[in-house]
């Protein structure tokens, strides 16, 4: 146990993204280099966000990090890729500023301890907020400056689009040793105000296939990945940029169900197959379709990532119905005042055309909660020490 304070400790809060033009492949598996590039939107700290804080110390004879509160080995790859990644930089940067020696505080042993202000066995993305959070709170930690992509990256290739708020495009890169395939802000967190997204959570499953091993399957057996990646996504992310810039939402969303459609398509692709979508997924799909030919525009879009849970994007002027649909169609089945959590909507009613035009028979408790948020920022650092998830002794603050 460390006997004086950490030389360093530092807290930061990272977001969750959302792809609406996905990454689904490699090129280099090592460096986690994408076959194509990939468009994003970070959702708001205030309903997801994972909180790491990072110390080092001269007392500490180990690397160690819990997560949620409990150890994890410290020894898992992706998390050596970035601690090492992180160091060479720290290593490189004070090089150059303080001639050859390596600064003393590079030799000390690290405490990571971080979590998630959402259930993690709800299938949402953690992963990305996960690693983004480990890279910004490092470099914090390390004092390292600049672009953190290649750091959050090797976590996880998703994870470098959290480093940014608003509206984020991974570049793919053409560099062999990845220094270009970097995150970057296509607009910033206040640009669509009206938009919102809703987290509609169908199963707190564990999937079958998890990202990484999924898609290396389809970069070796989908003929329509390679396609994908070269013919499609291109054009597809001139056209998403260009959407988000103009506030264009019909553009936007009719983009993005289409984008999400044909990761899924390729997943079928993938030999043996893979399926994330369940029964639920494809109602929600149903109903967002029947809900946008009833108004003759597209108001509402769906887009599902490696598992059945749908993340819907809508505007101020149809959120309040689109919700209204969703309750008559999976009304809730037990806990119907924890049935939307977040930002609150105001409940309307369901008109009788559009409940004839939805044609569905409602099915109980198929969706299990909603979480409503908006457009959020990037990371950010925590100033307050009683935020802290160590101690001062570098060991993880008892659960309050
Ligand atoms: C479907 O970033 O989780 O969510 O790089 O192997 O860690 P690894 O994969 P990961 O894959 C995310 C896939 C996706 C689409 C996306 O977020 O772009």
């Amino acid at each position: 146990m460390a006997s004086e304070k950490p030389l360093v400790i530092v807290t930061c809060t990272a977001p969750v993204n959302i792809a609406v033009i996905k990454y689904w492949g490699k090129r280099d598996e090592e460096l986690i280099l994408p076959l194509n590039s990939s468009l994003s939107v970070t959702l708001h700290q205030d309903q997801l966000k994972t909180t790491t804080t990072a110390a080092i110390s001269r007392d500490f004879a180990e690397d160690r990090v819990w997560l949620n509160g409990v150890e994890v080995d410290v020894g898992q790859p992706r998390l050596q890729s970035c601690l090492r990644e992180i160091r060479r930089l720290a290593w490189q940067q004070r090089r150059t500023d303080e001639g050859d020696a390596p600064p003393p505080h590079l030799s000390y042993k690290v405490h990571i301890a971080s979590q998630n202000n959402f259930p993690t066995a709800a299938g949402l993305a953690s992963s990305a907020a996960g690693y983004a959070c480990l890279a910004y709170t490092l470099a914090r930690v390390y004092r390292v400056e600049g672009e953190l992509s290649e750091v959050a990256r090797r976590g996880s290739g998703s994870a470098c689009r959290s480093l940014y708020g608003g509206f984020v495009q991974w570049h793919m890169g053409e560099q062999a040793d990845g220094k270009d395939s970097i995150a970057q802000q296509v607009a910033p967190e206040l640009h669509w105000p009206e938009l919102w997204i809703l987290v509609l959570v169908v199963s707190a499953e564990r999937k079958l296939t998890g990202s990484t091993a999924g898609m290396q399957t389809s970069v070796e057996t989908s003929t329509l990945l390679q396609f994908r990646a070269t013919s499609v996504v291109p054009g597809r992310m001139a056209e998403m940029i260009r959407c988000v810039r103009e506030r264009d939402f019909s553009g936007f969303g009719q983009l993005t169900m289409k984008d999400s459609n044909q990761f899924h398509a390729t997943c079928l692709d993938t030999f043996p197959p893979i399926s994330y979508l369940n029964d639920t997924s494809k109602l929600i799909m149903y109903l967002v379709h029947r809900f946008n030919a009833h108004h003759g525009q597209t108001k509402v879009a769906y887009t599902f990532d490696a598992g059945p849970n749908a993340v819907i994007f809508t505007l101020d002027d149809a959120v309040a119905e689109f919700m209204a649909a969703v309750k008559h169609c999976f009304p809730p089945e037990s806990n119907g005042d924890r049935f939307l959590k977040g930002l609150p909507v105001m409940p309307v009613p369901l008109s009788d055309e559009l409940k004839a035009a939805l044609a569905l028979d409602p099915s109980p408790g198929s969706i299990k909660y909603i979480i409503a948020t908006k457009v959020g920022p990037g990371p950010q650092i925590l100033d307050d020490p009683h935020l802290h998830l160590l101690g001062s002794d570098g060991l993880p603050k008892p659960a309050a």
